[in-house]
Formats: structure tokens, sequence, C-alpha cells
């Protein structure tokens, strides 16, 4: 039970709206938005949010935490993680229970779950399919009843992840029944290994070489076929970190043939560029799919404007530099993936609202309604409406700030924005109606986080 609070003086932007409101709070939840000035009752704390943005707080739908592929797991823990994504504003995570070779997918979500309690905010799960056997339609049915309507996918890593078209199909299936979603991962592995093959033989293997390996026809192909597969079977899928406009106009298509597909992007890949490759460090900025020249990037940014993003997220993945270097001279073997929970609200913010006239609502719709809509979630999060768990960020979109690692607190030594001055950080942060950040210092660090049962995706009806 947290204490009544008042948010007074700020600017509160949903949405759809964006309107001086204060905002009361009571046991965790919103209970009212209200007139500038509205009195309250006695016993009500007061926050100042005068000149602020009041914001739900962000909703980050693509998270990894302690994530283990080939070689490598990423270095945080949900403690770790939640601390670093309420710094930056977020206060709801979604984590993956990505199997291990041999695991079903439900014992892999299950042993996941049970970690939520150790976070600063709440968190929900995707579930993840990698084989089919005659068990999966019934793990599916149970991992939905448990609050986990979503499956993860991979078209790529061999071996690891990577399912064939078949079982992608009956996922999919099944999950339609449901009210469940597959949620992919498009590389073309043929395209992709083969491309590597060639690379190494040219000497061209090196993280350096990044982004010649993975072209981007290959996600191009990938997002051509699993399209095809849910518009036969009329089932919604969701492409996780779209990294080409061309990728994001396919999907946009099928939704106007009436498909139920979206688009979420990743920060890097609406700012970040190849061009990190010619650097001194290339290694840091290896992920999949890999950064793209800047024409791409900018084509890629458009989207945020044209609505036909549905959200976006961090893909975040926390590796430190030793692994970034270790595995450097060959990205067949280098860990993949960007640090990137903390710093997905300020740089997106700075680049795109203060920076380039994108409404505060479409950014809230982006990083917050939409991710909580996509994944069952709404309206108990992404939004400041009443009934809704007081989560909030409030925002200084004037604060001018320079982003440096040792300043940040994801569990790694390394930010690929490391040097970038940005516009608009949050100030205070709350969860459940408690204060957790202010000004920088973390002022309650009580581990209260609880695992989200999602709504099936069918009651969640995005707005894209
Ligand atoms: O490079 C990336 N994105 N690593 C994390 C795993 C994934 O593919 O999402
Ligand atoms: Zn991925
Ligand atoms: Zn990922």
């Amino acid at each position: 039970m947290s204490d009544p609070v008042v948010i007074r003086g700020g600017t509160v932007a949903e949405a759809s709206w964006c309107a001086p409101a204060d905002v009361f709070v009571a046991d965790g939840r919103v209970t009212a938005l209200a007139e500038p000035g509205t009195p309250a009752p006695r016993g009500t704390a007061e926050i100042d949010a005068g000149g602020m943005l009041v914001l739900p707080g962000g909703v980050d739908p693509h998270c990894h935490v302690g994530f283990t592929s080939g070689d490598f797991t990423s270095l945080d823990d949900y403690a770790q993680c939640t601390t670093a994504a309420v710094f930056g504003g977020t206060t709801t995570i979604v984590d993956f229970a990505i199997p291990r070779p041999g695991q079903a997918p439900a014992d892999a979500a299950h042993a996941q779950r049970a970690k939520a309690a150790g976070g600063l905010c709440d968190s929900a799960l995707h579930a993840c399919v990698v084989d089919w056997d005659e068990t999966v339609p019934d793990q599916l049915r149970s991992l939905v009843a448990d609050g986990m309507p979503t499956v993860k996918m991979f078209t790529t890593y061999r071996g690891e992840t990577m399912a064939d078209e078949d079982t992608i199909l009956r996922t999919m299936s099944t999950l339609r029944d449901l009210g469940g979603m597959v949620v992919i991962h498009c590389e073309a592995n043929h395209i992709i290994e083969d491309t590597q093959t060639r690379c190494s033989h040219d000497g061209r293997i090196g993280a350096e070489h990044m982004a010649a390996t993975r072209p981007e026809l290959a996600e191009t192909a990938s997002v051509a076929e699993v399209l095809a597969i849910a518009e036969s079977l009329k089932a919604p899928v969701y492409f996780v970190h779209q990294s080409t406009p061309e990728a994001v106009e396919l999907v946009a298509a099928a939704r106007r043939r009436g498909l139920a597909a979206y688009t979420e992007s990743v920060a890097h890949h609406l700012v970040l560029d190849d061009g990190l490759y010619a650097g001194a460090a290339p290694e840091r900025f290896v992920c999949c799919p890999p950064l793209r020249p800047r024409p791409v990037v900018d084509g890629l940014a458009r989207h945020l404007a044209t609505g036909e993003i549905t959200t976006i997220g961090s893909d975040h993945c926390c590796y430190d530099v030793a692994q970034k270097e270790s595995r450097r001279s060959d990205v067949r073997a280098m860990p993949n993936g960007l640090p990137g929970v903390e710093t997905r609200l300020p740089v997106i913010f700075s680049e795109f609202v203060a920076g380039g006239g994108l409404p505060v609502s479409r950014f809230v719709e982006l990083t917050a309604a939409n991710p909580a809509r996509m994944n069952g979630l709404y309206p108990r999060k992404g939004t400041l409406m009443p009934g809704a768990d007081a989560d909030i960020a409030i925002w200084d979109p004037s604060a001018r700030w320079t982003i440096t690692s040792g300043d940040l607190h994801m569990a790694t030594d390394y930010t690929p924005y490391e040097g970038m001055t940005v516009t608009g950080r949050p100030r205070t942060v709350l969860v459940g109606g408690r204060v957790v950040v202010h000004d920088g210092v973390l002022a309650d660090a009580t581990p209260r986080g609880r695992h989200l049962a999602a709504n099936p995706i069918t009651s969640a009806p995005a707005r894209r």
C-alpha cells in the first residue's frame, strides 16, 4: 500500500492527448486526473511537477535479462536490469524465457517467471518455441492461461533458437486459437550463413564487417516468408527489431490487407548507423540485425511519424567490453546485442521529440501505451487513466546531459551512446505510487517486482 500522493503542476501526456492536469495516486494506483489546483484530501503528499511532463512509465517490450546464447550470458539479473530501467523512466519490462537446448518452453518460462520478485518494477514474459513436438500445444495452452500469450520465435541462430517454417506455422496457428501471438526475429538464416561463409573466405568476418555479414535482404526475405504464413492462417504476428523501411513497409502493406501485423523498432536501429563498425571499437555495436547505413536509418525513423511503427523497444542485452572483445575477430562467435534499457527513452525523446518534432503523445504511444497493448498489459500499464498502476515518469523535457557509461546503472562498462549529448530525462520516477528515483538518486531499492499475467492479445486491441 502506498501513501496518497498528488503530482501537481505538470503536463500529463497520454498516447492520445496532452494537457495540464494534477495526478492523484493512492494504494499504488492512479485515482484521478484532475484540474490543476484541485484540493487534495488531508494527508496527501505533494510532488511539484512544474515545468515537467508527467508520463506513464515506459514499457519496454523487448528486454533480455541474464540471457544465455552460445558461450555467453548477459550480465544482469532482475534487480540490476530494473534498477537501470527505472533510472531511464521505464517501469515495466517484458523479458524472454528462452529455453536452453532440450528444455521445454513451459519449464523455461516458469524458471524465468520466478525471478520477477527481484525487480524494482513489474515485468512480463515472452515464452519461446524452438522445436515442435506433440507436447507443445498443451504447453502453449498453459502458457496463455498463465499470462504468457506472446511467444518469441527466430528464423536465425541455427542450433540455438532457430525454428523451421513448420514449427512457426504450427505455433502461430495454435496461438491464434488461444488468443496468443508469435513475436518473431526475422533474418533468413540460409542467406546469412552463405554470406558469412563468403565473407570469411575473403577475411571479412571480424566485427568491423558486421553489417556486410547480415544483409538487409536476409531480413526482407524472412519477413515476407513469415507474413505469408501469417496471412494464410489469418494469425496475428509481431515483428521484433525491424531495422529497414522495406521490412516495415511489408508489414504495413499486410496490415492494410487486413492482417493483424505489427512492427517493433529498437532505439539503436533508429539512431545509430553502420559507420560505427569502421570506428575504433566495432565489437561494441555488434547486434542482430546489424546497424544499417544512414539512409536506411533515416528511412526507418521516418516511419515513426507515418504511424507504421507500432512500438519502440530496447532489445537490451547487457554484455560488457571484455565479452564483446573476446570474439571480435569472428562475428559468428560473438555475443550479439547492446545494452539499452536505461537509454531507450532519453535517446528517443532527444532525437525525435526534442530534436525532431515528434509529438510527445506519439512518443508515449510508441514507448508505453502500444507496448502495453501489444503485450496484454493495457490499461494496467502504459496509461495514467484512473485505475492504472501508478508507474509514472516525471520528465524534464529540457534537461541537457551527456550520456556516459559511468553515470548509468546497467550491469556493463560501456554504452553505445557514449559521449552523446541529449535533451530530456526523467527527474522523478514512481513505481506503484512510491518514488524510486529522484534527481538521479535511488530513493527506494526495495524489490517489489511482480510477474504480470498478461491478458490474451485478442482482448487488448492495439490502435495500429
Ligand atoms: O543482437 C541481438 N538482438 N541479440 C539479442 C537476441 C535477439 O536476437 O534479440
Ligand atoms: Zn532478435
Ligand atoms: Zn532481442
